[in-house]
């Protein structure tokens, strides 16, 4: 047998790609942008379909892509539920996870350790974000003395709105201590995410976390360290 090389294998999977699931049993339905959701009673399935969305569309879909997405979320998952309690309950497929239910915090928990991306424009345009404005004079992709958070808003639909720490107080998103929780919950995910990432050649740029309660327990929820919620680099390129 001739091996085959990645490319071909992907190629050759590009007419068989998961675009969407339809399962009329499983529970009330929620598509995502990317992950297909069933809610049944205090469990979720969570199905990691290969779409690919930017910018809030779904552009395409890519062989493997939710399975990769679902198997990086749940390796995390397991590597920090020492550190942070997590909403996995099981992983009975490559694309599927099975977690608890959870109220969710309207809050995103965005965590950077350099300026890029949005933060980078806005910063470009003059514009802080989150009301945070970085030093003059810094370059794009320049690391921050210090890790940095930015929260967003968790829209119902279309996009999510970054607001100042103290406004997301003020208009009650969350209460105080909630807010300090999940803030001090980003900082030890991401700074065990970016020294793990950094022993295995790749920097941990910046990602995202979202928070959710179950029966008064704060977990973590959604994904954690994957290529849809984080951006990673190559150390020696
Ligand atoms: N444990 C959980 N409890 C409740 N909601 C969750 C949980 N984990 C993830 N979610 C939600 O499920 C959805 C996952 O699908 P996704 O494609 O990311 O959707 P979206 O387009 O809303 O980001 C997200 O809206 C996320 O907030
Ligand atoms: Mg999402």
């Amino acid at each position: 047998m001739v091996a085959k090389n990645l490319d071909e294998i992907i190629k050759e999977q590009l007419n068989y790609t998961l675009k969407e699931t339809e399962f009329s049993n499983l529970g009330e339905f929620y598509q995502g942008k990317v992950r297909d959701n069933y809610t049944k009673k205090d469990k979720r399935i969570i199905i990691a379909t290969d779409r690919l969305s930017a910018f809030d569309r779904v552009i395409t879909t890519i062989p493997f892509k939710g399975q990769l997405l679902n198997q990086v979320s749940s390796f995390w998952f397991e590597k920090t539920k020492e550190i942070v309690k997590n909403h996995i309950i099981d992983i009975p497929d490559p694309n599927v996870s099975v977690v608890h239910q959870c109220k969710t915090v309207p809050v995103e928990v965005v965590i950077r350790g350099y300026l890029t991306g949005s933060m980078w424009r806005d910063y470009d345009k003059g514009k802080p974000t989150s009301g945070i404005m970085p030093p003059n004079g810094m370059k794009k992709n320049q690391k921050f003395d210090e890790i940095i958070v930015t929260p967003s808003t968790k829209a119902e639909s279309g996009h999510d709105i970054y607001l100042p720490r103290e406004e997301i107080l003020k208009r009650g998103l969350v209460d105080k201590d909630v807010y300090e929780q999940i803030e001090e919950a980003a900082f030890k995910l991401f700074k065990f995410g970016q020294e793990f990432c950094e022993k295995n050649g790749l920097i941990l740029v910046d990602t995202k976390y979202e928070f959710g309660v179950k029966e008064g327990e704060l977990m973590v929820i959604d994904e954690i360290h994957t290529q849809d919620s984080s951006r990673f680099c190559i150390i020696d390129t």
